[in-house]
């Protein structure tokens, strides 16, 4: 029989293609999502990839009742993979309290239930923004966790320290936390991409919108940073090789393979690409021009970050392989197909 993985937020961007690659690995996907963020049709797209359309309970997960429901109507759940969560950086800093209580009462709901129904393994998503600006790079996971820019940043460090506090305390609880760096791209089969709500935060769809003619120039958020050309360095990994870093750190996870009760891996490529850089491959891999003008610092970014993944490379076995291009074409090709879709 498959084994049951419980995904929340699995109607979402990275939840999405998590839920393909683990039903691509023989697993059993049950998704909950609230639908805050995301729509039913993620399921038919994941169906059309994979042939399997997953099992969905819209429950939001700061509802322990209905969370509960769920957790007894699959008991044989061997494992959670943690997406649900609200990830707006800037409305992070308008609406503080509905980040703190989104992002750490659906985590406190889930342990509670891991451990009254003896559920032992975690796969929690964080994010490299817990290091800021390092001062040294790349970084390592033994890097210091600086103090946080927003409330959404220090969401996931306290996410992090939870998850630690709960594992000392209850001995059966292991976790696997994930830091990804900037996750980009979309499905080959632009069946599931990004569908960022009214105008996106991240640099990529901003790019494809312009690209697309949705909006008339894209703004480079600084060129005086210290960096060769000048814009700021992040560090771009493929949304499908992001998603299948979670089934290995889900293996590892179910076949006790871990070092300590809790571990931290980053999820990057090891290679820092500028925003002017971004924009070049953009134009020479899809032969479209995207207009630009250099606006001021964004308040809060930081300088430059790239991972050092040297230690998810090899204790989980896994690499992000995608070529820049081929990231930036799937993510093209989404915003293409996504265009039709709203006309
Ligand atoms: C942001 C969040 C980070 C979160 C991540 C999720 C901040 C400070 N950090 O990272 O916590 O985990 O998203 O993906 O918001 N840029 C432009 N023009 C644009 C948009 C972006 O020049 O229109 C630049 C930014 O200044 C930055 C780079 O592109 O240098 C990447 O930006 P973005 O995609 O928003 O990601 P981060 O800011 O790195």
């Amino acid at each position: 029989m498959k084994e049951k993985i419980l995904v929340t937020g699995g109607t979402g961007y990275i939840g999405s293609h998590t839920v393909v690659e683990l039903q691509n690995s023989g697993y059993e996907a049950v998704i909950v999502d609230n639908l805050s963020n995301s729509s039913l049709d993620v399921l038919d797209g994941i169906a059309s990839i994979t042939g399997v359309k997953p099992a969905f309970e819209k429950i939001d997960c700061c509802d322990l009742q209905g969370l509960e429901t769920v957790v007894k109507k699959y008991p044989d759940i061997k494992a959670i993979i943690h997406f649900a969560a609200s990830k707006a950086v800037g409305e992070s800093v308008d609406k503080p309290l509905l980040y703190y209580r989104n992002n750490l009462l659906s985590l406190l709901n889930l342990l509670d239930l891991m451990n009254k129904y003896n559920i032992p393994n975690l796969v929690f998503s964080s994010s490299c923004t817990v290091y800021g600006q390092p001062d040294t790079l790349p970084v390592t996971e033994n890097m210091p966790v600086k103090p946080a820019q927003s409330p959404y940043g220090n969401t996931k460090q306290i996410a992090e320290e939870i998850i630690q506090d709960a594992a000392r305390a209850d001995k059966r609880l292991k976790s696997v936390i994930l830091r990804y760096f900037n996750p980009v791209g979309a499905h080959p089969s632009a069946a599931i991409g990004e569908l960022p709500n009214g105008v996106p935060n991240n640099l990529i769809p901003f790019v494809t919108q312009t690209a697309a003619g949705i909006r008339e120039y894209l703004c480079v958020f600084g060129n005086d940073y210290n960096t060769p050309d000048g814009s700021a360095i992040r560090d771009y990994i493929y949304v499908v090789d992001l998603a299948k870093a979670h089934i290995a750190a889900l293996e590892r996870l179910l076949a006790n393979g871990s070092r300590q009760d809790v571990e931290f891996f980053n999820l990057g490529t090891g290679k820092g690409l500028s925003v002017l850089e971004i924009l070049d491959e953009f134009e020479k891999a899809t032969g479209v021009k995207v207009k630009r003008k250099i606006a001021g610092r964004r308040q809060g970014d930081i300088e430059k970050v790239w991972a050092d993944p040297a230690l998810a490379n090899r204790e989980l076995g896994w690499k992000a392989e995608t070529a820049t291009q081929d990231m930036l074409i799937s993510a093209w090709k989404w915003e293409q197909k996504s265009n039709i879709v709203k006309r």
